[in-house]
């Protein structure tokens, strides 16, 4: 039997979105010892950096009473131009299930159909699905069902905001995306969701009456070439406490992190009230130790 794979948002259906969401908030107010991925292994490649991806995968399989292998391109045989598809094949007659961190989108959809388990994409050039997971975890969390609301996406049209697309679909909210010329997210990805997706390029109408104001760096990770081209593009998309004003009165604010302050948020809004994205961060935790369970479905 195919195994099932989070390589987008759209490989799990709003109910099982809600479920895992559910049962990651369950999973985090439990003190009981739960081991049910004792003896499972989960191997992660990282061809580009991370802090929050890394920890929150290992910890949650020693938490489950796994474990996790870190690999590199830089000293794996990945890196040396053993093909994808081989690489994909051998490690999944060895692991239990695979997280990629890749440049490219493609090189995880590769992995996906050469694995015998479960592939999870820790974030591509496209797409970010565990993030939004831990992303709309916290919303529920804080403020219920995310169905019928509004989000505002300020700034670049990136792997995060094309990740957002697929959640307004999946779970039914509105998407205001204020980006400017030339860095708007993929135009088939807005034609699909074109019921739940507006783009404009007024960050103050994209942030009007939002119940969630989301924003993320204006260069991504191996753009850092572009930082002042982009700064420039991006100069009237910071989420200031201006731009907050605009949202409802009880909106949240959330990034993905690291954050630079004085670029995409001031300092005042990452710290104010509204912000939540240190519970966003945690999150990511919880949400994917539940999709591991879903995806590896241990019988316990
Ligand atoms: N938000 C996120 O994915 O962080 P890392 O790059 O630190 O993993
Ligand atoms: N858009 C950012 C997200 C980092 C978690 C990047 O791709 O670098």
């Amino acid at each position: 039997m195919k195994p099932r794979h989070f390589v987008t948002f759209l490989d799990l259906s709003g109910a099982e979105v809600r479920s895992l969401i559910s049962r990651a908030t369950e999973l985090k107010h439990s003190k009981a010892i739960y081991e049910p991925l004792k003896n499972k292994v989960l191997g992660m490649i990282f061809e580009k950096s991370s802090t929050r991806t890394r920890v929150s995968f290992e910890t949650g399989m020693i938490q489950f009473g796994g474990g996790a292998i870190f690999l590199s391109p830089r000293d794996t045989q990945l890196g040396r131009g053993e093909p994808v598809d081989d690489s994909a094949r051998v490690l999944s007659r060895m692991v239990d299930a695979i997280m990629l961190r890749t440049i490219s989108h493609r090189t995880v959809e590769i992995f996906a159909e050469h694995s015998r388990v479960p592939v999870i994409n820790g974030l591509s050039d496209r797409f970010h699905p565990c993030q939004v997971l831990a992303d709309m975890q916290t919303y529920f969390e804080n403020r219920g069902d995310i169905a019928g609301k509004t989000v505002a996406w300020i700034g670049d049209g990136n792997n995060m905001c094309q990740t957002y697309i697929h959640a307004a679909q999946q779970l039914g909210f509105t998407l205001n995306i204020a980006c400017p010329e030339g860095y708007e997210p993929e135009l088939e990805l807005i034609e699909e969701a074109a019921t739940f997706v507006n783009l404009s390029r007024d960050p103050f109408a994209a942030a009007e009456g939002a119940d969630l104001v989301v924003t993320d760096v204006w260069a991504s990770m191996g753009q850092e070439e572009e930082q002042a081209l982009r700064a420039k593009a991006f100069a009237n998309y910071q989420v200031d406490s201006k731009l907050m004003a605009a949202a409802a009165p009880n909106a949240l604010f959330m990034h993905c992190l690291p954050a630079h302050r004085g670029e995409e948020v001031s300092a005042e809004v990452m710290e104010g009230p509204q912000s939540v994205v240190w519970d966003e961060a945690e999150n990511r935790l919880h949400a994917q130790k539940a999709l591991l369970e879903f995806l590896l479905n241990p019988q316990t």
